[in-house]
């Protein structure tokens, strides 16, 4: 399978007035085309900065690159020049922002807006531009969808802004889609609509996807391998129905455990005890260690390497994990 992105060890750092914090310390992973990868972990982990560390979208905030590489079809993004990450951004590498009323513009029509990265990106003239975005939005189910061109964004709903979304992301048929809790802000029957319609769209397309959330449900429907995040770090990585079956990283098992089984009889929900570190006052070792069960001395004063363990395509980052594999036995 060839590889779509690769990322490696990449670093943002965000300016504070008490010194330069890291909330995204060394990433590593990579997407192959037409393949879903999952993103997830608690609220601050890094999840969204990595999107937009990706899409070099990091201007406006008090982050900036620290190091590494965005490799887009085996070309560096954070290497290119500001013009041409312009031609690469909209067209091949495509985004769905957590919250689609911070990126639609609030004063201009759906329409204008959908219409100008398909002139720009694919060359189209205005009719043709046109015609080419009432049939993006007719795709995403939109009814109507000449007299909705017409409307401001906040004429329509959530789920309806999302479409649109979606619509303009798909407009100019990109190899890569970067999804950001496309569908946390919408109630379930549209969710369920939106992530429909997004797989279809992947599928007709064999688009390669980058699904950020923190809903595993999300992730067991749509991916087909999983990466888990912890304080800016990958934790954890694996193909979906292995990390559901055999989670090895005890922050992954902790966060599969504090999910509702709609079938069993859950008396509590087992959440993970503590809290993220704040980045201004990182653990020396294993940054997730304050919170596990299965801390050892080792684990609060040197971090483990995300290495192979337990099976193809698995890795983990944890010093329990390791040493049971070099035994050859099981997991924590
Ligand atoms: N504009 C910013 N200025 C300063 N710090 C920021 C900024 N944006 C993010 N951060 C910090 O970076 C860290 C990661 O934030 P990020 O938004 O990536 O989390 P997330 O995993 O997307 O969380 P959520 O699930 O809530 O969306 C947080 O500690 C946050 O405080
Ligand atoms: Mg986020």
């Amino acid at each position: 399978m060839n590889k779509l992105l690769e990322v490696e060890g990449l670093k943002t750092e965000f300016k504070r007035a008490g010194g330069n914090v890291m909330a995204v310390a060394g990433l590593d992973f990579h997407i192959n085309s037409g393949e879903v990868l999952g993103l997830v972990g608690e609220s601050g982990c890094g999840k969204s900065v990595t999107s937009l560390s990706i899409m070099r979208l990091l201007k406006g905030t008090p982050g900036q690159n620290a190091g590494g590489h965005v490799k887009f079809e085996g070309k560096d993004l954070l290497r290119l020049s500001e013009n041409e990450m312009r031609k690469v951004r909209g067209k091949e590498l495509a985004m769905i922002f957590q919250e689609p009323m911070t990126s639609l513009n609030p004063v201009l029509r759906i329409g204008k807006q959908i219409e100008e990265p398909i002139r720009l990106h694919l060359g189209f003239n205005k009719a043709k531009a046109r015609e080419h975005a009432v049939h993006m939005l007719q795709l995403v189910g939109i009814p109507r969808a000449s007299e909705v061109m017409n409307d401001y964004p906040h004429q329509l709903s959530g789920g309806m802004r999302q479409r649109v979304m979606i619509a303009m992301a798909m407009s100019c048929h990109p190899k890569l889609l970067i999804a950001d809790e496309p569908t946390t802000a919408l109630d379930v029957t549209i969710q369920a609509q939106i992530l429909d319609l997004m797989k279809r769209l992947k599928e007709e397309r064999s688009m390669g996807m980058l699904l950020i959330t923190h809903d595993l449900g999300v992730v067991a429907e749509m991916c087909d391998r999983v990466v888990v995040m912890y304080a800016g770090r990958v934790v954890e990585e694996a193909p979906v129905k292995e990390l559901f079956a055999n989670p090895q990283h005890p922050y992954t098992q902790g966060l599969i455990r504090s999910v509702p089984k709609l079938r069993q009889k859950v008396k509590r929900l087992e959440s993970i005890p503590g809290n993220v570190p704040d980045l201004s006052h990182m653990p020396q070792g294993c940054k997730f260690a304050p919170r596990c069960a299965h801390v050892m001395p080792e684990c609060m004063t040197t971090e483990p390497e995300l290495l192979a363990v337990g099976g193809e395509g698995r890795k983990s980052r944890c010093w329990l994990t390791q040493q049971s594999e070099q035994k050859g036995g099981s997991a924590v």
